[in-house]
């Protein structure tokens, strides 16, 4: 006797093509449905800069901008980034120079051990193209989503509040 249930005979699990502009550059991959864009990233691409802190949308460790966006790559499909445009803390810089928010970052201390830092970024980034944060207790509430254990928070805010104007000038304000 056989142990396979009669009738449910094993369908092979399909992966599917999807296209998008990541970092600046157009890729054509296959992913499987529930690959989340974390993992894709990290274990597909190699761009491990994305961070996996909790995995649950919990604590914003693996911010990207997802056509512009701040997300949780971790709560993102792969497959619903089909024709969109990614950017990771590795596409911020333009070569060897980096991004206003990257340089404030350093100018200010804004990390420890560094775990936390590229989904600080990339959140911040996203909230500069948002507009909607114009004063200190305002930058705090809406990046209370990126959890830093070592305690970063008002070095953090520092960094924010003197690159937000440049970040506006370079990214547009929607
Ligand atoms: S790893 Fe995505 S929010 Fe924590
Ligand atoms: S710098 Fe260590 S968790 Fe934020």
């Amino acid at each position: 006797m056989s142990a396979t249930p009669t009738g449910a005979a094993a369908k092979p699990f399909v992966s599917h093509p999807i296209r998008m502009t990541l970092n600046r550059r157009d890729i054509q991959l296959d992913v499987l449905p529930w690959t989340t864009l974390l993992d894709l990233l990290r274990e597909q691409l190699d761009l491990t800069g994305t961070k996996k802190g909790c995995d649950h949308g919990q604590c914003g460790a693996c911010t990207v901008l997802l056509n512009g966006k701040r997300v949780n790559a971790c709560l993102t499909l792969a497959v619903m980034c089909d024709g969109a445009e990614l950017t990771t803390i590795e596409g911020l810089a333009s070569g060897e120079d980096l991004h206003p928010m990257q340089k404030a970052f350093i100018k200010h201390d804004a990390f420890q051990c560094g775990y936390c830092t590229p989904g600080q970024i990339c959140s911040a980034v996203g909230l500069a193209r948002e507009g909607r944060a114009h004063d200190t207790a305002q930058i705090q509430e809406l990046m209370s989503g990126n959890l830093c254990r070592c305690g970063a928070y008002n070095n953090i805010r520092d960094a924010i509040e003197e690159a937000l104007p440049a970040c506006r000038a370079q990214g547009g304000e929607q």
